[in-house]
């Protein structure tokens, strides 16, 4: 029977087409990386972000799509390399690849989302063929300045028959944080396959739900991240695509991730780590509404417990920083209805970042001198997947009587 219609459809999922079970609700939000002139008086996009389970392949998603030129566009603001760790992460991978299926002759590698080329940038400098695909025009360029080969654009079936056809088939096909943004799956997954060799592997790397699940770490949901990849979920996507999961690999990066591979069925001999992973995921139950439920009610008692820490050390008169204007903390600060009042500045080093201000809750970003120049007695760490990196950056704000605020597994003051 349709719905009646005062009675929104369920939504659909974007693997399969069956209904979404929704578990979570964060409201009216921003877009995570517009950062806002603060002479800007025009009214900010938003849209209702919440996040659902598919009850038929299992795969945890947003129940709404913002469209893709409102987030990767000319003036996209996240740099790959504004992390050591992650520079150092992207060049040991490059490195492997070069060892392993870029060994061969005339081997290809595509990357979707280069970003600013700090993947690719080994690839290029060992003379090996590549292409970065990317679509956020300034950090294309800025990938081009390192002489790594990107084609402005996005990567989808057209983008990659075309590659196919001018460049040839790819040994590898990368993408680092850049799947999970994807909603429009199916034609993805349909140009991979047309752009691989037949040996050819696609491998990519995403945050993971089970970490996200058991460190509640619900700023891992924004716009930008559509689906939320399980094992589990990502077998049987690649199972409906003709593909086969063939391994993974669990990453300490971003709070926790998985690096998924993916193969021509029966190209690839399968890995133990795949069945183990499954097994971990059936005996957590990490595809159960009431699991994600569980995790739902965490969200919102870190959301109150934050709130109520901040609350109180500003009535007690201290101030407080936030470090690392992040795109998961659009979601922290929008959610929790943290604004100027409660955090003074947030510090950052991306350039495009700086001097404005943070989307929907309008908090100043500055660069990290800010910061240092006069220390605050608390600084609420929002970069806190790179937290060790940081911490030790930033040792003197501990040595002067700083004190950190984390809000990852939940709230605490270190
Ligand atoms: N791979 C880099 C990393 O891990 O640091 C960048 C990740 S960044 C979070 C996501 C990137 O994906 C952005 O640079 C964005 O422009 C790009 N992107 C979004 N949709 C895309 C698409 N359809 N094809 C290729 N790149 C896309
Ligand atoms: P990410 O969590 O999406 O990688 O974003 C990290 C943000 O934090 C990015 O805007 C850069 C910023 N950042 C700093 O300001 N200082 C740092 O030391 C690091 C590692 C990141």
């Amino acid at each position: 029977m349709a719905p009646e219609p005062h009675e929104p459809a369920a939504p659909h999922c974007r693997i399969c087409g069956a209904a979404v079970a929704e578990f979570l609700d964060f409201g009216t939000q921003p877009l995570s990386d517009a950062f806002r002139d603060p002479a800007d008086v025009t009214e900010e996009f938003t849209f209702r972000l919440a996040v659902g389970l598919c009850g038929t392949c299992g795969m945890v998603q947003l129940t709404e799509e913002v469209p893709r030129e409102e987030m990767f566009h000319e003036d996209y603001p996240y740099l790959s390399r504004g992390s050591a760790v992650m520079r150092e992460h992207f060049r040991s991978l490059a490195e492997r690849f070069l060892a392993t299926e870029l060994s061969g002759e005339d081997s290809f590698i595509v990357e979707l989302g280069c970003n600013d080329g700090t993947m690719l940038k080994t690839v290029a400098d060992a003379g090996v063929r590549h292409l970065g695909v990317e679509p956020s025009g300034a950090v294309a360029d800025l990938a081009a300045g390192e002489g790594v080969r990107v084609r402005k654009d996005f990567f989808e079936e057209a983008t990659a028959l075309d590659i196919a056809d001018t460049e040839g088939r790819a040994d590898v096909v990368y993408a680092a944080n850049t799947l999970c943004h994807i909603p429009y799956m199916s034609s993805i997954l349909r140009g991979v396959t047309a752009l691989l060799k037949p040996n050819g592997v696609f491998v990519f790397e995403d945050p993971y739900l089970g970490d996200i699940v058991e460190r509640t770490s619900f700023d891992q949901i924004y716009d930008e991240h559509f689906f939320f990849f399980s094992a589990s979920s990502v077998d049987e996507m690649a199972r409906r695509h003709d593909l086969e999961l063939v391994d993974v690999e669990r990453l300490p990066v971003h709070g926790g991730e998985v690096r998924y591979t993916l193969a021509r069925p029966g190209a690839r001999r399968r890995s133990s780590a795949v069945a183990e992973l499954l097994a971990e995921e059936r005996r957590t139950g990490l595809g159960e509404l009431a699991v994600l439920e569980g995790f739902a009610d965490r969200v919102r008692a870190v959301r109150d417990d934050l709130v109520e820490l901040l609350t109180r050390l500003r009535a007690e008169g201290h101030r407080i920083v936030g470090y690392g204007a992040t795109a998961k903390s659009a979601t922290v600060t929008n959610f929790c209805g943290i604004g100027p009042e409660l955090v003074e500045f947030v510090c950052d080093t991306t350039p495009a970042k700086q001097h404005k201000l943070t989307p929907g809750a309008h908090i100043p970003v500055r660069p990290p001198e800010a910061f240092a120049e006069d220390y605050p007695p608390y600084a609420l760490l929002f970069a806190w997947n790179h937290a060790d990196e940081i911490m030790a950056k930033e040792r003197a704000f501990r040595e002067a009587g700083g004190r950190w605020i984390r809000y990852v597994p939940n709230v605490h003051v270190v």
